[in-house]
C-alpha cells in the first residue's frame, strides 16, 4: 500500500509509477467530493505557507484553495528575507517550525531541495527553471479524463521549447507512466542529453519510450499535443531568438492534421500567448511582425482544447499532493 506521509515532492523522478498513479486516483476522488459539494477536512488545523518568487496565476490560487478545501489555513510570502537578507537554509527552521507544508515556486531547483533538507516538514515545487510536478498531474489527470486509453498507452507529443521545466516535467512522468512520449523541438532546444538517457533507462522499466526530434512530422497518430511559451519567466531577454528557432514548431491546425488524430486533444499549462490580449503579447507580436506564438488561437478555442480542464485540474490534484503528504 501506498503511504506519502512526509514526503517531500521535489520531482516526479522520487515517485514511482504506483505513487504517481495513487495521487491521480485521489486527485479524482477529490475532485468528485468538490463536484458533490461535500466538505473535506483532511487538512484541519494544518498551516501551509506558499513562498513565490516568480509570478503565479494557478499555481497560488490552486494551493490555496485547495488548502482551504481541506481546513487549513493559508499563508501567502512573496515577500520574505530568504535569499536576501536570511539564508534558505535559515528560512527553512523558521518556516518549519510554524508550518505543516511549504510550497515554494522560484527559480533554482537547488533552492527547493535545500527547503526540503532543512524544514522537517514536506516540501513541495511549485515550479523551478528546471521541472514543474504538480502540473504533470494536473495534465495526466486531464488524459485519463479526456483520452480513452489507459496511460502507457497514450502518445504524448510535446512541442516546442525541449529543455525548459515543462519540457522536462512532461518526460519525467510520462517515463514514469510507461507512455510513448515525444519532444519535436529545433535541435538547438534538444533536452540535456544526460536527461534523455536517465528517463530512457525509466521508460525500459515502465515499457514506455523516448524520442527527440526536430521533425514536426512525428506528431502523427499522436493522442496528446502539448505545448508551453516559447520564453520562461526569467528568460525574456530571449524573444527574438526562440521565435526565429520555434516558428515552424507553432501548433496549428495543419499540425493537428498531420496526427490523422481525430480525437487528439490538446494541452498547455498556461499562460498562453494565443492572442493580442495580454501587453506582453502585444507588445511582442508588434516588435517581431507575428500574429500569433506557440499555438494559434484557432487550435487554442477549438474542441481539441482541454486547457480549462487541465487549469482546474491544478487544484484538485494539488490538493491530493498536500493531502498524501500531510495526512498520508
Ligand atoms: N501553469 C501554471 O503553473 O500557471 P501559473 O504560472 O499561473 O501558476
Ligand atoms: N515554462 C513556463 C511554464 C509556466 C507555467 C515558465 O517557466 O514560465
Amino acid at each position: 500500500p501506498v503511504n506519502l506521509r512526509g514526503r517531500n515532492f521535489l520531482t516526479l523522478k522520487d515517485f514511482t509509477k504506483e505513487e504517481i498513479q495513487y495521487m491521480l486516483d485521489l486527485s479524482k476522488d477529490l475532485k468528485q467530493k468538490k463536484r458533490m459539494g461535500i466538505k473535506g477536512n483532511m487538512l484541519e488545523g494544518k498551516n501551509i505557507v506558499l513562498l513565490f518568487e516568480k509570478t503565479s496565476t494557478r499555481t497560488r490560487a490552486a494551493f490555496e484553495v485547495a488548502a482551504l478545501d481541506e481546513g487549513a489555513h493559508v499563508t501567502f510570502l512573496s515577500n520574505s528575507q530568504m535569499g536576501k537578507k536570511e539564508s534558505i537554509k535559515d528560512t527553512a527552521r523558521v518556516l518549519g517550525r510554524y508550518y505543516d507544508g511549504i510550497e515554494f515556486r522560484g527559480f533554482k531547483q537547488e533552492t527547493v531541495e535545500e527547503l526540503a533538507e532543512n524544514a522537517g516538514v514536506p516540501v513541495w515545487n511549485g515550479l523551478t527553471d528546471l521541472d514543474h510536478p504538480t502540473q504533470i498531474l494536473a495534465d495526466f489527470l486531464t488524459v485519463m479524463e479526456n483520452v480513452n486509453k489507459p496511460l502507457n498507452k497514450v502518445k504524448f507529443v510535446y512541442v516546442g521549447d525541449g529543455r525548459n521545466n515543462m519540457g522536462n516535467a512532461l518526460m519525467i512522468g510520462a517515463a514514469k507512466m510507461g507512455m510513448d512520449f515525444v519532444t519535436i523541438s529545433p535541435k538547438e532546444l534538444f533536452p540535456k542529453e544526460d536527461l534523455v538517457k536517465e528517463m530512457r533507462e525509466v521508460a525500459k522499466e515502465s515499457g514506455g519510450s523516448i524520442t527527440i526530434t526536430d521533425d514536426v512530422n512525428a506528431v502523427e497518430n499522436a493522442d496528446v499535443i502539448y505545448t508551453d511559451v516559447w520564453v520562461s519567466m526569467g528568460e525574456e531577454d530571449q524573444f527574438e531568438e526562440r521565435i526565429k528557432l520555434l516558428k515552424p514548431y507553432q501548433v496549428n491546425m495543419d499540425m493537428i492534421k498531420k496526427t490523422n488524430n481525430p480525437d487528439v486533444i490538446f494541452l498547455h499549462c498556461l499562460p498562453s500567448f494565443h492572442n493580442t490580449d495580454t501587453i506582453v503579447s502585444a507588445e511582442i507580436y508588434e516588435k517581431f511582425g507575428i500574429s500569433e506564438m506557440e499555438v494559434t488561437d484557432e487550435v487554442f478555442e477549438s474542441k481539441y482544447s482541454k486547457v480549462f480542464d487541465e487549469a482546474e485540474n491544478r487544484m484538485h490534484t494539488i490538493k491530493a499532493v498536500m493531502v498524501a503528504t500531510i495526512h498520508g
